[in-house]
């Protein structure tokens, strides 16, 4: 997935890119690039690095037309020819994709084959060159009868050399939006990077085309013009600060008991769990819960459900949203269907979510950005009220998407009031735990001076202390690159033990009380084999404390506290494990903040 980023005024715009393109790093940072037109002409910087490494290249631009991009490589190492814009093999195009063309390749073919010359590895060049094919002197014909030709997703930018004051744009499965400023126009793959320009948005759908002008926005589709509804942008410009942090990560792990406070200031009201953004009876008729996700959003799921079945005594699933998008369509009635997504914007939550709408299915989001795409798919929307989360690896996000799942099932039996009382009792305690759950930075730093030596981790659990060690090995192999795997305890002997040997780091995780003996059992079967295990127990845990090699102890005896809380010492784990080994943290290798495609 990459960010995309356009610009027309009456002045140069090379640098409003390049602002709006910091914006969009999150979304992938193998390289960059910005392109103007100058005197008739393409001017274009690219870089094989982090989009700052444009910024005095991009200080050389002069432009009243630009478009820029931040790459995360799908077709093509990040390498400098392969970094977008891309120009076309006439010299008067230039175009940034973000998305994934599927019939590149014969397109590619097609093109060579009538004497084309690639400079690039990638499938968006296939688009410019295809465009240059198509063009007779109107760009927007000449867009459209490309864009027809593509299979896959994309969000385009093009600027013509004869048409120097406009920029051209498209749209199919990758989300793009135009702003309208003051004395310029402009689009970008997100609300972010137009938030300090743009005075109101407007959201482009599948199939529309678009020309910007530093006074006029013109949309289109099939050829003909559309008219389109602007909306006031609501999204204040946020200024990515990290204070006295060193990290982004760490900052954010540390957010945690004021993101928790919030949410409970929103969400808890004379004792009871409050969600104004629901009908009353949306969950009395419900059967059955579904939770559709990806990555930690997934975890988090995972987190939520055994509290969800706990208190609305339902069955419910938990779906990694690339496979829900092309499992079997199974009967909707009687479902809720719950999406979770940090962003808002990952391709597989997205496509999962429209599946559901086609199928006429109820559906809430759980959210922690504003007006994401997400929002705009599901019948209702939750958000987790994080506040802007600038780490790739999420922390406050997922604690606060697990603290409105909780919640969400509270408010759904709270006229039971057996349920209420302890259940709210044990969130409004989440802020303090987490305070002193953050007191375990010293022990986690002094763990990852071992565990960064490591070539595999293992995390074990059972129940919720499973799904929070599916979250605690995501953080490790995700921003210190050691090879993690999480297993259910029980599920060891299956099969997964036969990779215990002498001196295997094991973690396990054995806060949730009904099971702390079966899992003493696991953690005996694999110190049998030569383990070094590492638990997290409850601080009054005699038992796991006695068998363990080094523990964790931890404040830790209601299972929503467990399901939100037990993972800090592991964010903290992983986050020191990363600092050691000198990996990038708050951006790790491969890796973007929202996978917009694919
Ligand atoms: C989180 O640490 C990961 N970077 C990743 O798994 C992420 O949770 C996943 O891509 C889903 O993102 P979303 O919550 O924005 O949908």
């Amino acid at each position: 997935m990459c960010g995309i980023v356009g610009f027309a005024a009456n002045e140069n715009t090379a640098a409003e890119v390049f602002k709006g393109l910091l914006k969009l790093e999150y979304r992938g940072y193998d390289s960059a690039g910005i392109a103007v037109i100058n005197e008739g002409r393409i001017k274009c910087e690219k870089v094989a690095g982090r989009v700052s490494e444009l910024k005095d290249a991009a200080e050389g631009l002069f432009g009243k037309v630009s478009i820029g991009h931040t790459r995360w490589a799908t077709h093509g190492a990040a390498t400098r020819s392969n970094a977008h814009p891309h120009i076309s093999y006439d010299g008067r195009f230039a175009l940034v994709h973000n998305g994934i063309i599927e019939n590149s390749v014969e397109l590619k073919a097609e093109l060579t084959g009538l004497g084309i010359e690639f400079k690039s590895e990638t499938d968006s060049e296939v688009i410019v060159q295809l465009i240059a094919k198509n063009y007779f002197g109107d760009p927007i014909k000449a867009l459209d009868a490309a864009v027809k030709r593509l299979s896959g997703s994309f969000a385009i930018a093009l600027i013509c050399t004869d048409f120097p004051l406009s920029v051209f744009a498209a749209k199919k499965g990758s989300p793009l939006i135009a702003g309208r400023g003051r004395n310029r126009n402009m689009l970008a793959s997100d609300v972010s990077a137009l938030s300090p320009f743009a005075k109101s948005i407007c959201r482009l759908s599948d199939g529309e085309l678009l020309e910007i002008r530093k006074d006029t926005l013109n949309f289109f589709r099939d050829g003909k013009p559309v008219e389109k509804e602007f909306e006031e942008i609501k999204m204040k410009e946020y200024k990515a600060d990290k204070g006295e942090f060193e990290h982004f990560m760490i900052k954010e792990i540390f957010d945690q008991p004021e993101v928790a406070k919030s949410i409970i200031e929103k969400r808890i009201r004379n004792g009871e769990a409050v969600f104004s953004e629901l009908e009353p009876d949306i969950l009395t008729d419900i059967k059955q819960v579904s939770i559709v996700a990806c990555g930690s959003a997934y975890n988090a799921g995972m987190a939520g459900k055994y509290i969800l079945k706990e208190l609305l005594r339902l069955p419910v699933t938990v779906s990694l949203a690339s496979e829900y998008r092309y499992a079997a369509p199974l009967p909707l009635e009687g479902t809720i269907t719950v999406f979770i997504s940090q962003s808002g914007e990952t391709a597989d939550t997205l496509a999962a979510a429209e599946r559901v709408r086609a199928l006429r299915g109820r559906s809430i989001s759980i959210v922690n950005v504003r007006d994401s795409a997400l929002t705009k798919l599901t019948d209702y929307t939750l958000y987790t009220e994080a506040g802007p989360e600038v780490a790739v690896a999420t922390t406050k996000g997922y604690t606060a998407q697990v603290m409105t799942l909780c919640l969400l099932g509270v408010w759904a039996k709270q006229s039971e009031k057996s349920v209420l009382f302890e259940a709210v009792e044990a969130i409004k305690s989440i802020p303090e735990i987490m305070l002193r759950l953050l007191g375990t930075k010293d022990k986690a730093e002094e763990l990852a001076k071992k565990v960064k030596e490591e070539d595999s981790v293992y995390f074990i659990g059972r129940n919720i202390d499973y799904a929070v060690a599916l979250e605690a090995s995501l953080k490790l192999k995700e921003i210190s690159y050691i090879h993690s795997e999480a297993f259910a305890a029980g599920e060891l002997k299956h099969g997964s033990i036969a990779l215990i040997e002498e001196g295997t780091k094991v973690f396990a995780l054995n806060c949730y009380g009904p099971l702390t003996d079966k899992t003493v059992s696991a953690i005996r079967e694999v110190k049998a084999r030569g383990a070094c295990v590492t638990a997290a127990f409850c601080e009054n845990d005699g038992n796991t404390a006695a068998v363990c090699d080094e523990g964790i102890p931890l404040p830790i005896v209601h299972p929503i506290v467990g399901a939100v809380c037990e993972i800090i010492p592991f964010q903290l784990l992983a986050y020191f494990t990363a600092k050691h080994r000198g990996a990038d943290i708050d951006k790790p290798r491969n890796l973007a903040k929202s996978v917009t495609v694919e």
